[in-house]
């Protein structure tokens, strides 16, 4: 479990992933995101009119086309270059993105105080580095700016983790187990890519908050509205634990 790969090697599986990745994206990105992510993200945004954005690990780009539709004026960095030609390919010619290849943890080709806001949605855990990438966000905002990230809820998603079911598959409870590990594990994503993901104590991502300057203006562990529950009964199930968790900070 404690293997860690190179950003070189990172890179190249987030490529080798990219086109599965996309696939199950459509314009709210998946299922998650549209029940459960995109209505708190954009709860948290507000209104995004004429505000400076950098979408920070953007993927396939869903977020970053929806920002630029609703008016911003959209930076999209991601560090896989095929994710960054999907995202390009998908993006109407009227929506004017600017796409960077970029590793979110060293971003020194972009000045200081360039954006309002910082989103960055399912990327935290992919870091090595978070407390390079939280300063480097840190660095990027103009004062009184907002970083709002989205990750897998550490306390729930650990590197042991499922659940218990009987024999005829009727899920029981969520079991978590090794809570306190810290460091590299691998997960799969699809039939056979194995990505790398960095697990972390709630505690050691509220102190890297702290300890890079930013002001912790609002956490949301989100459920699903009963429009969403109308439209995807299966969600039901996210009543019981939290998948994911959303920390809006301020400079
Ligand atoms: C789970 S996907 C999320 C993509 C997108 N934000 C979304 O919500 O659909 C994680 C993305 O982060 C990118 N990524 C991971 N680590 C990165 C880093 N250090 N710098 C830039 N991009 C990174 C990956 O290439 C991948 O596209």
């Amino acid at each position: 479990m404690k293997r860690i790969i190179g950003t070189e090697e990172a890179i190249k599986r987030w490529d080798a992933f990219a086109d599965t990745y996309s696939k199950t994206h459509t314009e709210q990105g998946d299922l998650h995101k549209e029940v459960l992510l995109n209505p708190t993200l954009f709860s948290l945004m507000g209104n995004v009119e004429n505000t400076i954005v950098l979408d920070a690990g953007c993927g396939e780009g869903y977020l970053s086309r929806i920002l630029s539709e609703f008016g911003a004026s959209v930076t999209a960095l991601d560090y896989s270059p095929r994710m960054i030609e999907i995202a390009k390919e998908r993006t109407p010619e009227d929506l004017l993105i600017d796409y960077k290849q970029g590793n979110c943890e060293n971003l020194n080709t972009i000045e200081d105080k360039s954006f309002d806001l910082i989103v960055s949605n399912m990327v935290i855990q992919d870091l090595a580095n978070e407390e390079k990438a939280f300063q480097e966000m840190y660095r990027l905002l103009v004062d009184g700016g907002s970083f709002i990230f989205s990750i897998l809820h550490p306390c729930f998603v650990t590197p042991e983790c499922g659940w218990e079911k009987t024999d005829s598959g009727e899920k029981l409870h969520w079991n978590v187990d090794n809570y306190f590990y810290e460091g590299a594990y691998e997960q799969d994503l699809g039939d056979k890519e194995k990505m790398i993901l960095f697990h972390r104590t709630l505690t050691s991502y509220i102190n890297t908050i702290i300890q890079t300057g930013f002001v912790l203006e609002s956490i949301v562990e989100p459920k699903p509205s009963i429009e969403m529950l109308k439209k995807y009964p299966s969600f039901e199930e996210d009543f019981r634990c939290a998948d994911f968790i959303v920390f809006k900070l301020k400079k």
